[in-house]
């Protein structure tokens, strides 16, 4: 099964400040702020949507196709990518913009200085999906996830138009879309993503009611964070699939991502909806014993043995035959 994944790809700059960031403001003086933070740590991590999506992919032994926008600065970050799996010669480069970037300063009382530069990803919407599917010999799901909003719009009536089946998973832009667009991403989905936070929201922006949203989609999927998740099909009853125990905390970061990477992968290997659930799940619990998005390590062995304990060995024995990890 030929899968593109769409989204951000960006990388994240993270500083730590060992002060105060109120110390250093001036309460009459702030129509002249001047400020230059010495920081101690710079932390330069992976991420944007797709590109996590498709390393969690790559890591379970797929070879996802990764669509989106990116600057001449990418050599290193595609080098790991394709590393680990992932396809990407679809990704478009800009000539004059760099890749998206998520700059963030913490000060020792959590308080934090943030800007997030679109750069490059603002191009995405000058992807055609046509080419693509021609390359592969056709495309067989497209999976939409927060990207320049124009893009989003684009790739799903692409995808639309050209009867491709596409999954909605407008998540983080959610915020910043108005209802009538947020019903052009989900109407006609073959699945949609959300957690239960934003499945709330697009209730209230679409103005579509919970049973309204299932006739439009096929497979609604909803994170529940510590809760697992829940699967619901029109005119099925839920399907609530329990959470993988984790070995630890570490930064809850890119389990949204992560979880959608494990299901989908279980969507490419024809299992059905509810071992999907549970490939997400553990796939999920994976990033939240990391820091970052895609530092995780899939070993294959270390994984099924995992999943027998969480899902039981008769469940690991069907999942044993697709898991092609990466990892040894
Ligand atoms: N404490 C936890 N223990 C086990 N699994 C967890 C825990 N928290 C999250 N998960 C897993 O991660 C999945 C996604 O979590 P969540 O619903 O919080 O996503 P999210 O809100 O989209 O996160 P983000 O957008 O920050 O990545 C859950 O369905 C579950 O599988
Ligand atoms: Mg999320």
């Amino acid at each position: 099964m030929r899968i593109a994944v769409t989204g951000s790809i960006a990388t994240d700059h993270l500083m730590i400040f060992p002060g105060r960031f109120g110390d250093q403001l001036i309460a009459d003086q702030l129509d002249r702020v001047s400020l230059s933070f010495l920081v101690d740590d710079l932390q330069i991590r992976r991420g944007g949507c797709a590109a996590n999506i498709a390393f969690g992919m790559g890591c379970l032994g797929l070879r996802p196709v990764l669509v989106g926008a990116v600057g001449a600065d990418f050599a290193d970050y595609r080098s790991w990518l394709e590393r680990h799996g992932v396809d990407c010669d679809s990704v478009h480069t800009s000539e004059v913009h760099h890749t998206a970037r998520f700059l963030c300063t913490t000060d020792e009382n959590h308080n934090q200085i943030a800007s997030f530069y679109t750069g490059a990803m603002a191009e995405a919407r000058l992807i055609e999906l046509g080419p693509i599917a021609e390359r592969l010999g056709g495309l067989d799901l497209v999976l939409v996830s927060p990207n320049d909003p124009e893009a989003m719009l684009r790739h799903t009536d692409e995808a639309r138009g050209r009867g491709i089946p596409f999954a909605a998973d407008p998540s983080q832009q959610l915020a910043r879309m108005p209802g009538e667009e947020i019903r052009r991403l989900i109407d006609g989905a073959a699945y949609l993503f959300s957690n239960d936070y934003e499945k709330g929201l697009i209730e209230q922006k679409t103005g579509w009611s919970d049973e309204e949203t299932l006739d439009r989609v096929g497979v609604r999927v909803t994170t529940l964070g510590p809760k697992g998740a829940v699967i619901d099909r029109k005119g099925e009853p839920s399907l609530h699939v329990s959470p993988a125990p984790e070995l630890g905390k570490a930064d809850p970061t890119g389990v949204g991502d992560a979880f959608r990477s494990g299901f989908l992968s279980g969507v490419a290997w024809g299992l059905p909806l509810e071992r999907c659930g549970q490939i997400g799940n553990l796939t999920a619990t994976h990033v939240l014993e990391r820091v970052g998005c895609q530092e995780y390590e899939l070993g294959r062995q270390v994984f099924l043995d995992r999943f027998a304990a969480a899902y039981g060995a008769a469940a690991a024995e069907e999942v044993a035959g697709f898991v092609r990890c990466h990892h040894p």
